[in-house]
């Protein structure tokens, strides 16, 4: 006996969107349009409230496939980062602020594990918050979620923020800083345009009082990009794009059709907590940006608790690490430097701290 099976959702309000599946002439054209909206947008230091909002569960399964995944393989290198620092997040209320389609909690609950926990979902589009709802129990069936249309005021164990500074006018900005002051855990991340970025060290500035900052930085001193003579500069990182990006139909058509570079991962970002600072030693940074590669040598560009300073390192000192300096790194590029004035005698892995735990408001 045939069962008439029912008719599949309309286009517009489908969650998912298979890698494999090409993109109609349309969607390309959503894509593009939302490339000029967002990226255009962060790299060219714009920043306030965009004139349209989300439009349907198309665009934004479109946006989720696609530049909300290359977001999540930022957030993937970040909480790598954290775990790796030996940063131990604490566990319950996970405010994901300005979800859009929930890439940030996602990639949260995935490094973290979804026990014991529970996901407030901000966002000023409905069908943005409704869309991260759907998809966060799409994948974690007993989460609890919860969407709030308006902006939190009570504090919360982990505030997440991910790619929002460029649609916020500076007193929304602000307003997000101080309650960022009130949570226990915040990690914020950022594309790596020289604006945003800055905007995202003003935050930190503001925090450090009341957050220990535990990534990306070595130490929790003013940053090194105030000081004088670095305004050109701004702390940014890159990192290596998922495999899929050169292997799927999908991000073919990305890089041929919608125009993105998928070899650049550009991302600033911020992790602070509630909790002991840390003390680093001295010697400990962090080669910020791309280093600059000459023949023989490279230039980096070193934040370190003295501040930020332009060093040279030598091809000959470490042929294999010289060579890697032009590929985009698989792990951050945190090292115990030893250095001679402005020449790098020496590189090391800097040795993995105590663990870090937050300590509760009392
Ligand atoms: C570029 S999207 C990023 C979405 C998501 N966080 C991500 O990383 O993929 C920016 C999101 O911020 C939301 N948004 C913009 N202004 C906001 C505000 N004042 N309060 C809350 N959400 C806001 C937008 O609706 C949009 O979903």
């Amino acid at each position: 006996m045939s069962r008439r099976l029912p008719p599949p959702p309309p286009e517009e309000n489908r969650l998912e969107f298979p890698l494999e599946e090409g993109l109609t002439a349309k969607d390309v054209a959503i894509l593009t349009e939302m490339r000029e909206r967002y990226i255009a947008r962060s790299e060219g230091g714009i920043h306030g409230p965009l004139d349209r909002s989300w439009l349907n569960a198309r665009e934004l399964a479109l946006y989720d496939a696609t530049f909300g995944a290359r977001i999540g393989w930022k957030w993937r290198a970040v909480l790598a980062e954290v775990a790796q620092r030996a940063v131990e997040p604490p566990r319950g209320t996970i405010l994901d602020w300005g979800c859009g389609t929930g890439v940030a909690s996602r990639a949260w609950l995935e490094r973290f594990g979804a026990e014991g926990q529970r996901v407030v979902l901000f966002d000023t589009s409905q069908a943005a918050r409704r869309f991260a709802a759907q998809s966060l129990r799409a994948r974690w069936p007993g989460l609890d979620v919860v969407e709030i249309e308006s902006p939190p005021h009570k504090p919360v164990d982990v505030l997440l923020v991910s790619h929002v500074i460029s649609e916020l006018l500076d007193p929304a900005f602000d307003g997000l800083v101080d309650f960022a002051a009130t949570s226990n855990f915040v990690a914020w991340v950022e594309p790596g345009s020289r604006d945003i970025a800055k905007k995202l060290v003003l935050a930190r500035e503001r925090l450090r009082d009341e957050l220990a900052v535990l990534a990306p930085c070595t130490h929790s001193r003013m940053c090194g990009l105030l000081g004088a003579g670095r305004a050109d500069d701004w702390c940014h990182h890159h990192g290596a794009p998922a495999p899929e990006a050169f292997t799927t139909r999908l991000w073919n058509q990305v890089a041929k059709d919608v125009g993105i570079d998928l070899r650049s991962l550009a991302y600033a970002f911020l992790v602070l907590g509630r909790g002991p600072v840390r003390a680093g030693d001295p010697r400990d940074g962090r080669i910020l940006g791309r280093p600059r590669v000459e023949k023989g040598r490279a230039l980096l560009d070193v934040c370190r608790a003295e501040g930020v300073a332009t060093l040279r390192f030598l091809e000959r000192t470490d042929k294999p690490f010289f060579r890697a300096l032009g590929d985009a790194p698989m792990k951050p590029r945190l090292h115990r430097v030893e250095a001679a004035g402005d020449r790098i005698e020496s590189l090391s892995e800097i040795p993995t701290p105590p663990a870090w735990v937050p300590t509760k408001r009392g």
